[in-house]
């Protein structure tokens, strides 16, 4: 990773220098929890992240940038050497973007020529862009001569309580996962990268999620907030220890997809008005957590451990039983853990004046059952899902970052 000083800035630290400009020292009490010097959390447009390495790809152990453009492809062609140029391009361009780079000619000198590169993301810096490409169980089937290279733990998921799924916004073949500091920089990549798709003839895009706001944490971010107000990301994987452990791919199939993972992804529509009039104590029955401070309902501080036995003088448990946190906390699914990396979205107003808004939804684990599995307890019992509807889905084997000089899952072609 390079990155310069220019140009940083702490959202925070600007909003909470505004405010205290307009409202001299007002600050209320809830909101001078949050500190306004953060290493981890300052934006600098000008890092940037390396394609090219020797462990998973990108993007996925990077602390989660702010914006990300996801969209999955369908293949259209029944070639196997179209899907092969279309990841070598891909890869190609991928590692120019991701350095701050064009793929090619934005202004070519003949009048008649046309620009390569759209040109959209010029003068925005790298803004730590990272794309990440996943491969869907369609790639490994005989049309592409490659269903002897299928990793061994992917499949189409199984049909889940939680369902509402619309073929729209299902189901790909190959999908690109770009995420940036700057929402511009995400939308070239994906952008540019469905061009060449199209050039190629290879693939089409299928469907797409623009999303704002992480939902999720990194190592040395804060915790940012769902488009429910609450804190997410608090108990998530930042460990290298759980990467190894539930993350990367060490064992079965082709040696090629070691350091590989699956990614599941799920559209997520949530009930935003239904939400915004229930009571402050039944929402936070419903995760189980504090709203403000994040901290479970059975401690002060956000990382402080939840204790899931702990009961009221009435006998009733704190963490209710159909607390979000119970369903899908490790330490009551056998010591499962699966890594979050999801974003709000919003769909602007739906066709009867209703806020279209939600999460995307990702997550990656080195079994989709593990996915499954917690899914599975959420979509029974969960008291969220009152509030909410899985309405899209997607599995994908996400190969291992490609060495300097090859392309993404290159060793499966030969
Ligand atoms: C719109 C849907 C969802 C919302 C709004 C949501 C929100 C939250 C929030 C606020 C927390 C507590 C803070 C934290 O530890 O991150 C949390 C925890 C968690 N969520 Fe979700 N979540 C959603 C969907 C899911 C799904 C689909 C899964 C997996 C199948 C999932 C798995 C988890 C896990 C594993 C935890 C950590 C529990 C713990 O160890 O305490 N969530 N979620």
């Amino acid at each position: 990773m390079g990155s310069g000083n220019n140009n940083r800035l702490s959202r925070r630290g600007l909003l909470l220098g505004a405010a205290a400009s307009t409202i001299g020292t007002a600050v209320s009490a809830t909101a001078s929890a949050t500190a306004a010097t953060d290493a981890g959390d300052m934006l600098d447009l000008n890092r940037r992240y390396d394609f090219y390495g020797e462990v998973g790809q990108a993007g996925i152990r990077t602390p989660p940038q702010r914006h990300i453009f996801y969209m999955t492809f369908d293949l259209t062609s029944p070639l196997r050497r179209d899907l092969q140029v279309l990841l070598a391009r891909w890869s190609g361009a991928i590692a120019q973007l991701m350095q701050g780079g064009t793929i090619g000619q934005v202004e070519p000198s003949r009048p008649n020529a046309t620009g390569f590169d759209t040109g959209e993301a010029l003068d925005l810096g790298p803004a730590s862009l990272t794309v990440t490409v996943g491969l869907g169980p369609k790639v490994f089937t005989d049309t592409y001569g490659l269903a002897d290279q299928k990793p061994p733990l992917l499949r189409n998921l199984r049909q889940l309580p939680s369902d509402d799924l619309k073929p729209e916004l299902t189901g790909g073949d190959l999908s690109v996962q770009a995420c940036a500091d700057d929402p511009q920089v995400a939308y070239h990549a994906v952008r540019d990268l469905a061009r060449i798709a199209k050039d190629t003839g290879a693939a089409a895009t299928r469907w797409t999620v623009m999303g704002f706001g992480r939902a999720s944490a990194g190592k040395g971010q804060t915790t940012p907030r769902n488009l429910l107000g609450f804190k997410d990301g608090t108990r998530n994987i930042i460990e290298e220890a759980d990467f190894e452990k539930f993350i990367w791919l060490k064992e079965g199939g082709p040696s090629w997809q070691r350091n590989g993972t699956y990614q599941v992804v799920r559209k997520i529509k949530m009930h935003i008005e239904n939400w915004d009039t229930d009571r402050i104590g039944d929402q936070n029955n419903v995760f189980g957590r504090f709203k403000v401070s994040g901290a479970p309902l059975t401690g002060a501080e956000e990382f402080d451990t939840p204790d899931f036995r702990k009961q009221d003088p009435g006998g009733n448990l704190v963490i209710p039983a159909t607390a979000h946190i119970r369903l899908a906390a490790h330490e009551n699914n056998n010591g499962l853990r699966i890594l979050r990396r999801s974003y709000n979205y919003t769909d602007g107003i739906n066709e009867i004046g209703l806020l279209d808004a939600g999460l995307l939804f990702i997550s990656y684990q080195n079994d989709p059952a593990h996915f499954e599995t917690i899914q599975e307890k959420l979509g029974a019992s969960d008291a969220l899902n009152e509030y909410i509807s899985h309405i899209g889905s997607g599995i994908f084997f996400v190969p291992p970052a490609p060495r300097k000089g090859s392309y993404i899952a290159q060793e499966m072609f030969t």
